[in-house]
């Protein structure tokens, strides 16, 4: 049977990766194959381009040029690791896909949602995630949980752009009610966990009934 493809979304700081490596756990402890991805990146050349993108130097990058960045570091992902881990029955967990792109680019950065979300069959190869988890925290609250770590170029930004990133997010909510899930990412790691994990369990037992 072919792999369950799961995502992480939310701003930076929201808890995304703290999450992963639960479900990873979990999951494994199930006897599952699992393996975890991110973006940009995952595969050499999507490495090489996410270097590109999060290197301060590179701060005067149109936004177009950083949108096409990631659409261009996505395909390359879809193709060469996504897919065919999901083709061997291995479940994918990906750290960040294309709703992030309608998110920071179309809300953060104002090219608009609308224009990112006609690019996503392009970027995705028509790819869609079983369930995505968003982890809906307050930026401020986020800044804070991050305040030892360095900044780089996209985390530099300003709280209103975390602001435009969030109700891109809410957006996409509305276009996507069955497959994005929305989670409070406050209180706890374990808080969250367990919001998550009411999820999985009714992933498996809705794949089982079909
Ligand atoms: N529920 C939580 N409560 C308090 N601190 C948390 C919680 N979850 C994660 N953290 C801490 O907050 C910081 C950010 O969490 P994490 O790295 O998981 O977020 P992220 O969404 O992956 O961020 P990024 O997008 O920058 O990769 C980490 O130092 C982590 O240990
Ligand atoms: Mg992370």
């Amino acid at each position: 049977m072919r792999g369950l493809f799961i995502t992480f979304e939310g701003i930076d700081g929201s808890g995304k990766s703290t999450q992963i490596g639960r479900l990873r756990d979990h999951l494994v402890d199930k006897g599952y194959k699992v393996v975890l991805t991110r973006e940009p990146g995952g595969t050499s050349i999507g490495e090489k381009i996410r270097k590109l993108l999060l290197d301060r130097e590179n701060s005067g990058m149109h936004p177009l040029t950083e949108l096409f960045l990631y659409l261009a570091s996505r395909v390359q992902h879809t193709s060469e690791f996504i897919i065919p881990h999901l083709e061997q029955g291995v479940t994918v967990i990906s750290d960040r896909f294309h709703d992030s792109s309608v998110a920071y680019q179309g809300g953060g950065r104002g090219i608009g949602v609308e224009a990112v979300e006609k690019l996503r069959n392009f970027a995705t190869l028509g790819l869609e995630p079983d369930i995505t988890f968003y982890l809906d925290i307050d930026p401020t609250l986020a800044r804070e949980r991050m305040v030892s770590r360095m900044f780089d170029r996209l985390e530099a930004e300003k709280l209103d752009f975390y602001q435009r990133i969030r109700n891109a997010y809410n957006k996409l909510l509305r276009i996507y009610p069955n497959r994005i899930k929305l989670i409070d990412a406050s209180g706890t790691p374990d808080d969250v966990w367990k919001r998550i994990e009411r999820h999985i369990e009714h992933l498996w037992k809705d794949r089982r009934s079909r």
